[in-house]
Order: structure tokens, then sequence, then C-alpha cells
């Protein structure tokens, strides 16, 4: 099997950390039980057909396993799975020799595919639907079109932001999965998991301590899991006890609720700059020096699921349990809004 090995949203090292702890086999795979009995009755009733399952589209905030998903559906197919980003192919070029150079019954992954340039994009289309290119060579009078026959290949599609995918685009993918936050249970269910591969001991405690700290996303409680042995070795008998657990994560700053300080400047600034809000994208991002699409890719979804802020059409409302969450006092003129 092919694999090249691409996540950009991670550094090297958590590279490795996620590539070691990923479930390399289905079973191994624990949440997301919707979205895994979807692609199965789909995989299945294509390999009872003989024919590449249709091409899926991944969504769900970051750290969730869209990646880990891609590499599962097509090892459940007995297939090879090529791997690539949006922002990686730049040019038409580069998407033609890559869609020439599979075969029938590959897998090509396309993480970030919302970063994918639109001129690009265009030559998805016939490839998806009809497995074929359309070229056209030369300009002028002189022009000419020539399709091109390609393998039939199976297209996953993994992004943050279903909102940027445009309509012929979303319109091709035969499944649209959405990945949501896992449930407290599932994240334990994880850290056991990972403790056991990484054979570092540790309390039942312990494990609930970091689960519950860990935004109900796998990657965040791996990497937890990573700094609180660290700790362990340098601060204890390299056994993770609750107490280890506690003291590591309120080292790293992560509070009760697993939020990280990057976090908090979101809260804050929406409660003091702008008085609890509503708050405008591009004000916030101005006022916490934060990217507009780290705000929307990487804080804003767990601060709305976890029910810190609330989005309506004027702009990002800080909740009531903000307030409280930061001690913090509800000016008057608030409390009508919450
Ligand atoms: N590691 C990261 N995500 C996982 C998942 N969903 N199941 C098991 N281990 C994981």
């Amino acid at each position: 099997m092919s694999v090249k090995s691409f996540s950009p949203q991670l550094n090297p090292d958590e590279e490795v950390i996620e590539n070691t702890l990923r479930p390399k086999k289905w079973a191994d795979y624990i949440g997301q039980e919707r979205i895994k009995k979807n692609v199965k009755v789909m995989i299945d009733a294509a390999k009872k057909r003989n024919e590449s399952p249709d091409h899926i589209l991944f969504y769900g905030p970051a750290g969730l396993g869209k990646t880990t998903l891609a590499h599962l559906v097509a090892k459940e197919s007995n297939a090879n799975i090529r791997v690539t980003s949006g922002p990686v192919i730049e040019k038409a070029g580069d998407l033609i020799a890559l869609l020439t150079s599979l075969s029938d019954g590959d897998f090509l992954f396309i993480d970030e595919i919302h970063r994918l340039n639109h001129f690009v994009e265009e030559y998805l289309y016939s490839a998806m639907e009809d497995f074929k290119l359309n070229l056209i060579l030369g300009k002028g009078p002189m022009a000419k079109n020539i399709d091109i026959d390609l393998p039939r290949f199976t297209l996953i599609g993994a992004t943050t932001r279903l909102d940027l995918i445009s309509s012929p685009l979303r319109s091709r993918f035969g499944a649209i999965l959405q990945l949501n936050f896992y449930e407290l249970n599932e994240i334990e269910e994880i850290i056991k998991r990972s403790s056991d591969i990484l054979s570092v001991e540790i309390e039942v405690d312990a494990i609930k301590e970091i689960s519950k700290r860990s935004r109900c996303t796998p990657r965040i409680a791996n990497k937890f899991l990573k700094r609180v042995r660290d700790f362990a070795e340098i601060e204890g008998q390299g056994k993770i006890t609750r107490d280890i657990a506690d003291k590591a994560l309120d080292f790293l700053e992560i509070d009760e609720m697993g939020l990280e300080p990057g976090d908090r400047k979101i809260l804050e600034a929406i409660i003091k700059k702008f008085n609890g809000g509503p708050a405008g994208l591009q004000a916030l991002s101005a006022a916490t020096s934060e990217e507009k699409n780290s705000i929307l890719d990487i804080y804003e979804p767990y601060l709305i699921q976890s029910g810190l802020i609330k989005r309506t059409s004027q702009g990002r409302l800080a909740t009531r349990l903000a307030y409280e969450h930061l001690n913090l006092p509800i000016p008057k003129a608030q409390e009508k809004l919450l």
C-alpha cells in the first residue's frame, strides 16, 4: 500500500504521536458509531457489486479523526490510498498528474479540500462524475478538446469548513458525513488504549481527569496524555496518578473545561473588549491578534459546543456560563441578551 502521510496542522512531533496511536484496524476505532456504520454499508455494498465505493466527504472540527477514517476506509476496501491536501495541489497539472497515476480501485484522500484552488477544483468535477479528464489543448481557434479516461477511483475529502465547499463539488460526493465531538466515555477509552500502546501505567481517575479536559477531541487527549507522561517520568515514578495528571494539566494552563490560554483569550476579549458581545469575526480577530480562520476552525467549534459562546447574526456572544467560568460579573445591560 502506498501511503504518504500528510497532516498540515501538526508539527513533526505531533505527527509521530498521531501515527503511533492512530488505529490501524476498523475494530480499534472508538466512537463515531453512526459514521462507521454508514461507511461500512457503503464499503460492503460496493464489494458485493465489485465496484469502488462512492466518493465520501468527511467534515467536522480538527482532531476528530477524519484522516484516520480515510485510511481505515481504504484498508477495509483492501485498496491503496494516496494522500494529499488542498493547498499542496497548486496547479491543474499537479492534480492531473496525481489522477492519471492512480489505478482502478485506488483511493485518493484530499485533506483540507476546501483550500483547493477553484481552477484546479473544476477538473475534479468530471473526474469524480465520469472518471474522465476534460482537457483543452492550445488556444484560440486551434484549441482542441480531449477527454482522458481515468481509473475508477474513490475520492475521500476532508474539511473543517463545509461552508467553503462549492455546491458543484459537494454534489459529487455520494456521502457527506459529519464527525461530532466525542462522548467522555469514548475519550476515556481512547486514553486507555493509547496508554497501553505507550506502555504507561495510568490510574482510572487520571484517565477521567485527562478526558474531562480534552475538549472531547482524541488528538487533544493523546497530546495531553503524552505531556502528562513526561511529567510522571520527571516528577513521579513514571505512573500517571490523578495527582500527577492534575498538576501537569494545571502547569500546562489547561483549565477544568479543557480551555487553553488561547481559548480564554478569545472569551475574555468578547467579555472585556466587547462587553460580552455580539462581536463580529473581523473585530474579534483584530482584538485578539488571531487569524479569522483560526477563530473559525480551531477556537470557536469547541467554545460553541461547550456552551461558552453563541453565534448570532450580529456576531459572537459570551454566554452566562462563560462569565461564570471566568468568574466575571455579568453587566446589567448584558443580562437581557443571555
Ligand atoms: N486515536 C485517535 N482517535 C482514535 C479513535 N477514534 N479511536 C481509537 N483511537 C484513536
